[in-house]
């Protein structure tokens, strides 16, 4: 080979390299991906096939180092230069008081400012960096003795493989939390069952099953993702570029080199803040596309962090403050059959009571027969429950070592448990279903619920404990009873007096006047919960369009399927419910269109509209229905078509587009100023 050629074929190594590396960036760490998938790999493939000609020239930070394909016998054990300490945990607002009190003295009062993070639910990794290149990664192990993990690490898209820039140190070690996103934990599990091997009980599990695997071409498929926290070693070449003093500044020189750090990460002034904070992620918890376990505060300023010290193995300067364990172990006393709106028969632990996920729990959701069989849970056994959040606390599995002898199995009865008529699987379905109908008080109760609950018609006062007492004693039978309710027959009622009963008459007035969402929503059809109330409202507009639509066309509108079609198509055809819904309507029932009648007389009448960011408000989902039932329709994605932009806080990307569309913008206060005007009740 010839030295010019030579000169253009690194040349062309190079230029590739540096494309890959910055376009694999922006589609992983910035979420921003700037060509086409089938673009990238195209130049994937390019350098992959150079690679295989020149192998000599393939170097460790090349993309395709990526995919793996080393087979170890076993892991290197690494020593840590600087030990890898774990944290101090608080559990309570007054540990996190007595924290922030500890700091102060020691700081002599000096003013301190905090850097809240998420706690992530994974495994601790520190890299090393040397010349920007990432030349080994080791797990925490205990703190001093950790594993190279370096060829499994590699294959995490996320982590550059050589740093951006050129202000990096000659030799830095980043550390950090390697993650499985809960959306890869899912995808995985699937795959794992359909090929017939085990499945993860958790992403944390997942994600250290696949860092510990010895071929690295099984770690490059599973989704692993990995979010920087700090540094270990720092060696400067020289003094002109010296690390920053400020933890928060470190991560954002961290992210400069094209390291990912997580977006949640927040400067704050007070231990109050950091209560604000552990309160708004706990919250949004649920919907963090990964798993959290708690929020770590750190003190911000290093040399702070440092007159405060160390106590054993966890600093003094930073403490996790841990969420409400969400699993927890009691006892099975009972298992009873409930009846739902929609008949079907859910069996229910009854528990001795227990404190999870901060709430004491006495019920769980047992699903069905065939959940039941598959964990093997019986009447008596201890059990592990577990509370996520809002969801319903389950039961998860029988801790089969404390199985007492008279442990007794579960059978779903074949009647309904209330009104004794005969309880069905059809269509293969798991749910065993009370063939009773409108004749079993259990549905009709349920089906009223469900009408008066919140995000429904939402009727003030009308809980369920009144709804069971007004079905027993006979006065509604149906959800339209309610609308003749009056004073004189409400107050007659156990435990209701006067003014109670004045109040409930009052609220079912103001409940009147909804929305078509929330109408829709609120009727209990079999799988149509509020995201398919609204798509099937911005589709149609009218509710005589919802109630005529065929199966066949309702699969058109986003998001439903053949199954709900048809349970939209058989609800509106059944003579009782049409009847429910007429008398609903004469009772006074309205929204706008409605009143308007006609769609091009409506306000907003054909107008494409966005909503992007938060609103602080209003709910999302009645904001969107109300500008359908103003005549617009409601839109995901801002295109040339988008007539109007209603951006609330921390608008991102939308806005953007939008604006360089040249689309009108509106904020939340626009919004309400705009409902204010078509004030319709
Ligand atoms: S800082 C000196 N920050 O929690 C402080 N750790 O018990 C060292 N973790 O093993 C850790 N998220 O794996 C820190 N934002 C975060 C973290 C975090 C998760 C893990 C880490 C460590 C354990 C501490």
């Amino acid at each position: 080979m010839n030295p010019k050629h030579d000169k253009q074929l690194l040349a062309q190594f190079q230029q590739l390299r540096k494309v890959l590396s910055y376009h694999s960036q922006r589609y992983y760490v910035l979420d921003d991906p700037e060509i086409p998938d089938i673009e990238y790999d195209k130049l994937f493939r390019q350098l992959e096939t150079l690679e295989s000609q020149y192998p000599e020239l393939a170097t460790l930070d090349s993309p395709t180092q990526r995919v793996g394909g080393q087979v170890l016998t076993g892991f290197q054990q690494v020593t840590h230069q600087l030990p890898m300490l774990s944290l101090s945990n608080a559990f309570s607002t007054d540990e996190i008081k007595e924290f922030s009190q500890r700091i102060d003295e020691r700081l002599s009062h000096e003013h301190f400012k905090l850097v809240a993070e998420p706690k992530l639910d994974g495994l601790a990794i520190s890299m090393r960096y040397e010349d920007g290149l990432l030349t080994q990664a080791a797990t925490r192990g205990d703190g001093t003795t950790g594993e190279d993990v370096t060829f499994n690490v590699r294959t995490i898209q996320s982590i550059p493989l050589h740093l951006s820039g050129t202000s990096y140190p000659k030799i830095i070690e980043v550390r950090g939390e390697i993650f499985m996103p809960r959306s890869g934990f899912k995808q995985l599990n699937q795959a794992q069952a359909a090929r017939g091997e085990k499945t993860f009980a958790n992403p944390r599990n997942a994600a250290a099953g696949s860092l510990r695997q010895l071929d690295s071409k099984i770690a490059a498929s599973r989704p692993l993702d990995m979010f920087c926290y700090g540094i270990g070693i720092v060696v400067q070449e020289h003094a002109d570029n010296p690390m920053k003093t400020h933890h928060s500044d470190i991560l954002n020189q961290l992210k400069q080199w094209g390291l990912p750090i997580c977006p949640e990460v927040k400067t704050v002034n007070s231990w109050h803040d950091c209560i604000n904070y552990y309160d708004d992620i706990l919250e949004r918890r649920s919907k963090l596309p990964y798993e959290i376990d708690g929020v770590v505060y750190k003190i911000d300023n290093l040399t702070q962090q440092q007159k405060v010290g160390f106590i054993s193995r966890a600093p003094r300067w930073a403490i996790a403050h841990k969420f409400p364990a969400e699993e927890a172990m009691t006892r099975l006393l009972n298992i009873d059959v409930q009846v739902g709106r929609t008949g079907a028969l859910t069996p229910v632990a009854r528990l001795e009571a227990v404190f999870v996920g901060g709430v004491t729990v006495t019920n769980a959701t047992l699903h069905n027969q065939d959940e039941i069989d598959r964990k093997d849970v019986r009447i008596g056994d201890t059990v592990i429950v577990r509370r996520a959040g809002d969801v319903i606390p389950e039961v998860v599995k029988p801790v089969l070592s404390e199985r007492p002898d008279n442990a007794q199995a579960f059978i779903m009865p074949t009647h309904c448990p209330i009104c004794h008529s005969l309880a069905e699987r059809v269509n293969d379905e798991a749910k065993s279903r009370c063939t009773g109908g409108i004749f079993c008080p259990a549905q009709r109760k349920e089906a009223i619920k469900h009408f008066a609950s919140r995000k429904a018609m939402d009727i003030d006062g009308l809980g369920n404990k009144l709804v069971e007492q007004m079905v027993d004693a006979e006065m509604i039978h149906n959800i339209s009873d309610l609308f003749s309710l009056t004073i004189k027959q409400v107050s007659a009622m156990e435990r209701m007096g006067e003014k109670s009963a004045v109040n409930l008459i009052q609220a079912i007035d103001v409940s009147k006047s909804t929305t078509l969402v929330r109408f829709i929503y609120s009727l209990g059809i079999r799988e149509v919960g509020e995201a398919t109330a609204l798509a099937l409202a911005n589709f149609y507009r009218f509710l005589p369009a919802i109630q005529s639509a065929k199966a066949e066309e309702l699969i058109d509108v986003p998001d439903v399927g053949p199954i709900v079609a048809h349970n939209i198509e058989t609800f509106f055809a059944q003579e009782h419910n049409v009847e429910v819904i007429r008398s609903l309507l004469d009772s006074g029932i309205h929204w706008p269109e409605i009143i308007k009648k006609e769609v091009h007389q409506l306000p907003l009448a054909d107008k494409v509209i966005v909503l992007t960011g938060s609103l602080s408000e209003m709910n999302r989902n009645d904001a969107k229905a109300r500008l359908i039932d103003m005549g617009a329709k409601v839109s995901s994605s801002v295109s040339k078509k988008t007539d109007l932009l209603i951006a609330g806080e921390k608008a991102g990307s939308k806005l953007k587009k939008a604006e360089q569309l040249g689309i009108e913008i509106m904020d939340e206060a626009g919004m309400l100023q705009l409902f204010n005007q078509y004030n319709v009740s």
